[in-house]
């Protein structure tokens, strides 16, 4: 399984990924690591391990369309059969995502469909909600929006803050982004319009 991974950040969970396969457990490569930032840890780490990092910043670019057409591509340069979207903090152009339907998955730190978009720590503990987690989802037009594949879950506790909250999510993102990536390499999960199946059987 060829994986395009796009980060903007740290790029832990591009780690979970690499170590995955590095030990193993997921049968992928990871042909290209792609960011709006150049100095990310996700470059960073890809560079370590010599896996192909391209980085290009929005700034040098006319608009957003221009942007998006060249990272587009420079992915298609590495012919992935996914796109794994691992904290990648830009919207993505409709054209090219409308290309990689079904194609293409991000991993966002709720329980979807609440709290989309930004601080989702924040407004777990806002809400009060007694349940947080993350979710593996198809990227679809909508943010955050499309079909889930996987969640995990954690309890709140009373003396949680954001950070100790989106440290405990963090910790179950990187088993839950690689089981994901396993369903994929497996060839066991498709998109069907708007359903996700597993083994032939929506979810
Ligand atoms: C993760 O919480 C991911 O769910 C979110 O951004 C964060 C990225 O972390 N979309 P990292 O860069 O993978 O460490």
């Amino acid at each position: 399984l060829r994986l395009a991974v796009l980060a903007s950040g740290r790029g832990s969970n591009l780690q979970a990924i690499l170590d995955a396969i590095g030990d193993g457990v997921l049968d992928a490569e990871v042909v290209g690591v792609f960011s709006d930032r150049p100095a990310s840890g996700a470059i960073e780490r890809a560079r370590r391990v010599g896996v192909p990092a391209v980085a290009l910043r929005p700034a040098e670019f006319t608009d957003r369309a221009d942007f998006d057409a060249a990272l587009f591509d420079a992915i298609a340069r590495v012919q992935p059969d996914i796109i794994v979207c691992a904290g990648y903090m830009r919207l993505l152009g409709a054209a090219q995502v409308e290309a990689w339907h079904g194609r293409m998955i991000n991993i966002h730190p709720s329980l979807l469909p609440l709290f989309k978009g930004l601080r989702t720590h924040e407004q777990a503990l806002a809400s009060g909600a007694l349940e947080h987690g993350a979710s593996v989802h198809f990227v679809t037009a909508e943010l955050d929006g499309g079909p889930v594949l996987a969640q995990a879950r954690v309890a709140v506790v009373p003396s949680d803050d954001t950070a100790s909250l989106a440290a405990r999510v963090l910790d179950r993102e990187h088993p839950l982004l690689v089981s994901a990536l396993q369903l994929f390499a497996a060839r066991r999960v498709r998109l069907d319009g708007s359903s996700v199946m597993v083994d032939g059987q929506p979810l």
